[in-house]
């Protein structure tokens, strides 16, 4: 097995707003280790671009990180200064964000920006940084790379900004990259492409990636390992392809239905009766006490992410332990 690159452990990130205190991320662990995609799912609001912030160290006020420990290659981002972190922001981890103008500087044209950041990393003459940028480009599915790098951000549609953008974390080679839904509104074709070239990248250089999504068939296809969250806490965690076919939690159940893995290409998460409870007055207990079909009364204690089966997590009283054991 290979090394983690990033260790988070029961990471807390609070936002004290004057209606409470929004426990937005609330004891979440997981590992990625190096080459490895994890996959981070759950329900809108469930805590997720919070956690990948987190990491980056871009939670602003009224929020921050009020517990827990976030180790990148053994230091802990969670107490590192902001020069640091920005430092390690531009050289060793990047994020792609849900919005391409995050990364995109609207007055440079794409040719400045994509041979800024591979000069930034290494010293190559300008024409290999030029070379780097277009086959870049290209690997993202962009028509016409040469003279595309030649445009400003606002040239490009939506969907041709988000591939630049990731063309830009891919060219940073970074061991870590967080990317939160990056490909929901691009086209399956194109989407299908950049995962496989997203692969390729973490295989080759060893790059750790978190992958958030609310599609299970990018999860399938990507991940290898995937943690499912639910109002801040992850509630189970596990080897991809043994969490989909046997699901321990019953959230994760509910989300998987009973289709089989191998037949979740294209299939969204399914839709579970009941609200989301706000992160404002979580009930005592577990959080998914009034959704859930496998309730009973010791569910009104709070349960801790426990380990059922070797390597694989659930935050559950009565999880689904002799299917997910049977083979
Ligand atoms: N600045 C803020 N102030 C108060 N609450 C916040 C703030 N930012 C996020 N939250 C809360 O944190 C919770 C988690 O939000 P987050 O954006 O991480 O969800 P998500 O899982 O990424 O959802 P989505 O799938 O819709 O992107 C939400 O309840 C949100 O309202
Ligand atoms: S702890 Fe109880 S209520 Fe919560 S998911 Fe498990 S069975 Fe359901
Ligand atoms: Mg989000």
């Amino acid at each position: 097995m290979s090394a983690a690159t990033l260790e988070v452990r029961n990471l807390c990130t609070h936002f004290f707003t004057r209606a409470g205190v929004v426990k937005a991320v609330d004891d979440v662990s997981f590992t990625v280790r190096r080459g490895q995609v994890l996959g981070l799912v759950g329900e809108s609001g469930s805590g997720k671009t919070v956690t990948g912030f987190s990491i980056m160290g871009l939670v602003d006020a009224p929020g921050r990180i009020v517990s827990g420990s976030i180790l990148f290659q053994g230091k802990d981002l969670a107490t590192v200064s902001e020069e640091e972190m920005r430092h390690l922001r531009g050289n060793r981890i990047a994020m792609i964000f849900q919005d391409p103008m995050m990364t995109l500087n609207p007055v440079l044209r794409i040719d400045t920006q994509m041979i800024e950041t591979v000069l930034a990393h290494e010293k190559v003459p300008e024409e290999e940084a030029r070379r780097r940028a277009r086959d870049a480009l290209g690997m993202v599915g962009i028509p016409s790379p040469e003279e595309r790098l030649k445009s400003y951000p606002h040239q490009f549609s939506g969907g041709m900004r988000q591939r630049v953008a990731i063309a830009i974390a891919l060219l940073h080679r970074p061991d870590l990259i967080v990317a939160d839904e990056p490909t929901t509104a691009l086209d399956v074709t194109i989407q299908g492409q950049i995962l496989a070239e997203v692969q390729k990248l973490c295989a080759t250089t060893g790059t750790a990636m978190i992958w958030i999504t609310h599609d299970l068939s990018v999860v399938a296809g990507l991940a290898d390992d995937i943690a499912v969250m639910y109002a801040g806490k992850v509630v189970e965690y596990g080897d991809v392809g043994e969490v989909l076919d046997k699901p321990l939690h019953p959230y994760t159940h509910g989300l998987i239905g009973s289709v089989p893995s191998r037949n979740k290409r294209g299939e969204p998460l399914r839709q579970i009766p009941g609200m989301t409870p706000s992160l404002l007055n979580l009930p005592e207990g577990c959080a998914f006490r009034a959704r859930c079909p496998r309730a009973q009364a010791d569910c009104a204690q709070r349960p801790e992410l426990t380990e059922w089966l070797p390597a694989r997590f659930a935050r559950c009283h009565h999880p689904h332990r002799e299917e997910a054991a049977a083979a």
